[in-house]
């Protein structure tokens, strides 16, 4: 048993059915999660200590265990009250909920299934989220991207823990000085490494379909629905890596990062260089959508 490393300071984890200090938790070096990379992890976010897209998170958390054939190992309100309890143990506030179900320690290492006797190992930690720049939309100075080829298996839509091409494509990225890295598949944008990709030309915003290709983002679904109540016309449509170059506006959207506009592409400005005019609208609409969810009166 090998407790978790370079625990942050006094923070709560859940392990297996109880809430320990993150220093004390210890999972088997069996664990199928940590030999195949065999689980399924969802990042729910909480701001102002409210769960927010907490039923969009789970129906995806249910959607990728029934890819994997892996038993849910409780309901969706068990999984809300482990949520915010462990919300509440970490100071509430804004943080993400990762959580993350593998397969299990059977005693032996076999790729094949274990027994069904062998019960699924659950973890599940907080991080803080940031500010994020549709806070300040007027203020904002947005992010660097780059471009790099998409390594990823066939199956991008399931929320795996496997993500070493998801690894190294994030570290091409920080190398580069810029915080993601947008991948593309045979000429066509997929996403970036932890996040979706929305466009703006013409004034009209375009977002890849949800496919095997790409994971159905629970901010990529808020940000075309406000889109739509905007007014904006959005559509998900294949996008050619030379109209990404050519875009108005870039967007990467995720869970911690709300919609956060992308300034330069591989060191090139895209558009004017700044956060544009449809992204800033944008963002006063995604505040206040998450105001009405979860409250918070400050930018
Ligand atoms: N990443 N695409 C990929 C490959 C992702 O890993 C994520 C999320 C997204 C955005 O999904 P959502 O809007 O539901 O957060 C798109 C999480 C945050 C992560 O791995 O930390």
């Amino acid at each position: 048993m090998i407790p978790i490393r370079n625990p942050a300071k006094s923070m709560d984890v859940y392990l297996n059915g109880a809430f320990t200090d993150a220093g004390q938790a210890c999972i088997s070096p069996m664990d199928r999660g940590f030999l195949f990379a065999d689980g399924a992890y969802e990042v729910v976010p909480a701001f102002n200590g409210v769960l927010f897209g907490f039923d969009a998170h789970l129906g995806r958390l249910q959607r990728s265990l029934d890819a994997l054939q892996i038993g849910n190992p409780y309901t969706t309100p068990q999984w809300r009250n482990l949520c915010l309890e462990l919300v509440e143990r970490n100071g509430s506030g804004d943080l993400a909920v990762y959580l993350q179900v593998t397969r299990g320690a059977p005693e032996s290492r076999d790729q094949a299934f274990p027994a069904s006797s062998v019960p699924t190992t659950v973890f599940m930690t907080t991080y803080p989220i940031p500010r994020t720049a549709v806070h300040s939309p007027d203020t904002a100075t947005g992010a660097a991207a780059i471009l790099a080829d998409d390594l990823r298996w066939s199956r991008c839509d399931i929320k795996s823990v496997a993500l070493l091409a998801n690894v190294l494509c994030r570290q091409q990225a920080a190398n580069a000085g810029a915080v993601e890295a947008i991948q593309i598949r045979e000429g066509l944008v997929t996403e970036g490494s932890a996040t979706n990709v929305f466009i703006v030309t013409g004034g009209s915003v375009a977002t890849p379909p949800c496919s095997h290709k790409i994971l159905a983002g629970i901010t990529r679904e808020t940000v075309i629905g406000l889109c739509t109540d905007l007014k904006v016309a959005v559509c998900e449509r294949e996008i050619p890596r030379e109209e990404l170059l050519g875009a108005e506006e870039i967007w990467i959207t995720s869970s911690s990062k709300d919609a956060l506009p992308i300034v330069t592409l591989d060191g090139r400005p895209v558009g004017n260089g700044v956060p544009g005019p449809v992204w800033k609208d944008l963002a006063r609409f995604f505040v206040e959508h998450k105001r009405s969810i979860c409250g918070g009166t400050e930018q």
